[in-house]
């Protein structure tokens, strides 16, 4: 596909669902119930107006930052998401490249599928672990460490899946994950039976803030960030335990629907935490004005899903390098029309709620 014709992100949607089949497809697009919360995650950006200053020196505009301390090209990450070789046979090691070629971010999956040490062998940039604590926590601990081991620079630890949501496209689709594609982060898991055992008790339902005391010290010095946080008062648990930082998530409405969109209440948000912790956010970040929208309201980065994963799908690990090189053209653009020449000097003047 000749990718220069892609002018946007949202343009690799049609292009992966023509690419993959069609449960892989269903699962990835898919939310929960209605999808009420999908909608609003892509709506809830037009409430917001931007506020162009004029006649400021723009000659030269930066779009660098850093989070959690990783320098980064922009102030955005490819957020975590399961089963990258479902979209390409590259999966995760084409993501993990155009990312880090891009200077960006990369958030790799409990259920990836190339493993923890292969992703970090493959030439790519920064990089956090994601992680889901399974039953048996001595399991959770070894994934941390493994990932500590392989240098990733921040552990985030998902908060808002228990039980998965009800998600009635991958119902209707029956996804299969062919066998080639299934995670492979998971020791002792030959048999069929000893695999399915492992994902049925990945998610532990029993926890509280108190087991992120166990997870910070098998993360070492490496920060714990908190995902999945969309109230001000789980905002400020996380930072009373010990979050380094969190993300306003709603796992790209895919968990309970009607729960809102991060960016109405990021900003609520932001203000409980009183600057203790670094705030980022996820879902319907589709643009370059959106990127600045979070950061106005506070954010210190956002992290992008399903246009990453339907680019890599499109085009591999091209489609992901074009899809980062065009937003990071249009928060440059922005920026510029907006009148601030550095990432920092985004302020919350520069936008209107409506
Ligand atoms: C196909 C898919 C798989 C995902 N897998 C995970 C995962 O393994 N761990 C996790 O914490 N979040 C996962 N997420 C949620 C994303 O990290 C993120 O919250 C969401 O995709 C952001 O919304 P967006 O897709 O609108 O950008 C997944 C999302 C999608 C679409």
């Amino acid at each position: 596909m000749d990718l220069e014709r892609i002018l946007n992100l949202n343009q690799f949607e049609a292009h992966a669902r023509e690419q993959m089949e069609p449960d892989a497809f269903a699962y990835y697009c898919g939310g929960a119930g209605d999808e009420i919360t999908v909608r609003w995650n892509l709506d809830a950006w037009n409430r917001f107006s931007l506020q162009p200053r004029v006649f400021v020196d723009i000659s030269s505009v930066d779009t660098s930052s850093s989070m959690l301390g990783t320098p980064v090209s922009m102030p955005v990450g490819f957020a975590p998401t399961a089963l990258h070789k479902l979209a390409h046979p590259d999966g995760e090691l084409a993501s993990a490249r155009a990312t880090g070629q891009a200077g960006a971010l990369i958030c790799l999956s409990t259920l990836s599928t190339y493993s923890i040490e292969e992703v970090a062998k493959s030439g790519g940039g920064p990089r956090w672990f994601q992680l889901y604590v399974h039953k048996e926590h001595e399991l959770a601990i070894e994934l941390v460490q493994r990932a500590v081991a392989s240098g990733y620079s921040g552990i985030v630890v998902t908060a808002d899946l228990p039980v998965p949501g009800y998600r009635e496209r991958e119902l209707a689709h029956d996804l299969t994950v062919p066998e080639d594609a299934s995670p492979a982060n998971f020791p002792n898991t030959a048999t069929e039976e000893e695999f399915n055992d492992y994902l049925d008790h990945l998610h532990d339902r029993s926890m509280t803030w108190d087991d992120l005391t166990w997870i910070r010290e098998a993360a070492s010095d490496v920060p714990v960030i908190v995902k999945g946080i969309l109230t001000e008062e789980d905002a400020v648990l996380a930072t009373e335990h010990g979050a380094a930082g969190i993300i306003v998530s709603n796992h790209g409405g895919r968990q309970l629907d009607r729960s809102p969109a991060p960016i109405d209440v990021l900003e609520a948000i932001v203000q409980a935490t009183a600057g203790d912790c670094e705030v980022f956010l996820d879902g319907g970040v589709r643009r370059g004005i959106d990127v600045i929208t979070a950061l106005a309201l506070g954010a210190q980065g956002v992290f992008v899903g399903r246009p990453l994963l339907y680019a890599l799908a499109a085009a591999g690990e091209p489609g992901v390098g074009r899809a980062l090189e065009l937003l990071r053209a249009e928060i440059d653009n922005a920026m510029t029309l907006l009148g601030v020449a550095r990432v920092d000097a985004i302020t919350r003047a520069h936008i209107r709620q409506s």
